[in-house]
């Protein structure tokens, strides 16, 4: 085949993928799998297993490919992607993405310390507000892919920070750009366990 026919076939490619467009009503079916963990909404009861209700659709996109891909590591999901086409996952993403996400309480004790980091992140640590990307009320960026937060539940949040921190095994996931990487290093385990708390509450 001619070089160029092959280079415009990937490209062609390439783009398909990045703008496959989900099907909501497709994608619920497609989701049953799912639901033991993640709660047949996406509103999962287990504190460990992430809510899905009403993520950014993007945002749950990445993350499928890259679980499917094993640039970030979910034990609990191996095998589960490995036969979704492309398609079947922007379905699966669209139909999350549609659903609408329940929210938890904060722990009184630790909620102004938890507010004042995400309202105003923290100067002298050179820590950036958290509301300048995932919005004041935690709904994030759907269109920028920043993800949803608000009502999420403690454990898991406090979990991600705490792999984002990690030099080695954690989730280096967060784009070129290491963003959450770059943030989570500068949170203590109190400033996480602060913030997760008041996350879970935040709508
Ligand atoms: C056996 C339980 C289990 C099943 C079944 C399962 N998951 Fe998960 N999933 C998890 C756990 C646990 C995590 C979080 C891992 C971590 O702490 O990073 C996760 C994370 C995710 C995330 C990332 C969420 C975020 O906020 O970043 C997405 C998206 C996801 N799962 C989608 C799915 C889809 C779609 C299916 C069905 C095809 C599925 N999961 C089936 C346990 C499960
Ligand atoms: C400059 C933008 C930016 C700022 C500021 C920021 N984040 Fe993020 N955050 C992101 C992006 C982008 C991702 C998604 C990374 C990926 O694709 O996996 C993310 C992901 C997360 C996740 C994982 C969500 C999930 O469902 O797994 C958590 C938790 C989180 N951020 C918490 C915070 C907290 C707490 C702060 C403030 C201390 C903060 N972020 C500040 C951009 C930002």
């Amino acid at each position: 085949m001619n070089k160029l026919i092959v280079s415009l076939l990937l490209t062609v490619g390439i783009s398909g993928i990045a703008h496959a467009a989900g099907d909501a009503t497709a994608g619920q079916a497609k989701a049953a799998v799912c639901g033991a963990c993640h709660g047949p909404d996406g509103n999962s009861m287990a504190p460990n297993f992430p809510k899905l209700a009403g993520q950014g659709e993007r945002y749950l996109n990445k993350q499928l490919h890259d679980i499917k891909s094993g640039k970030r590591t979910v034990l609990e999901m191996t095998g589960l992607l490995t036969n979704l086409s492309d398609q079947d996952l922007a379905d699966i993403a669209a139909y999350f993405a549609s659903q609408k996400g329940s929210v938890g309480a904060a722990d009184p004790k630790v909620v102004a310390r938890g507010e004042a980091l995400f309202r105003g992140g923290d100067i002298a640590k050179g820590l950036p507000a958290c509301t300048g990307c995932h919005s004041p009320n935690g709904a994030g960026n759907a269109a920028a892919g920043f993800p949803h937060l608000g009502g999420q539940h403690a454990q898991y949040i406090a979990k991600q920070l705490t792999d984002f921190r990690k030099e080695e095994g954690g989730r280096s996931n967060d784009g070129d750009t290491k963003t959450m990487q770059t943030i989570a290093k500068r949170l203590s385990d109190e400033d996480i366990a602060a913030v997760s708390s008041y996350i879970q509450g935040l709508h």
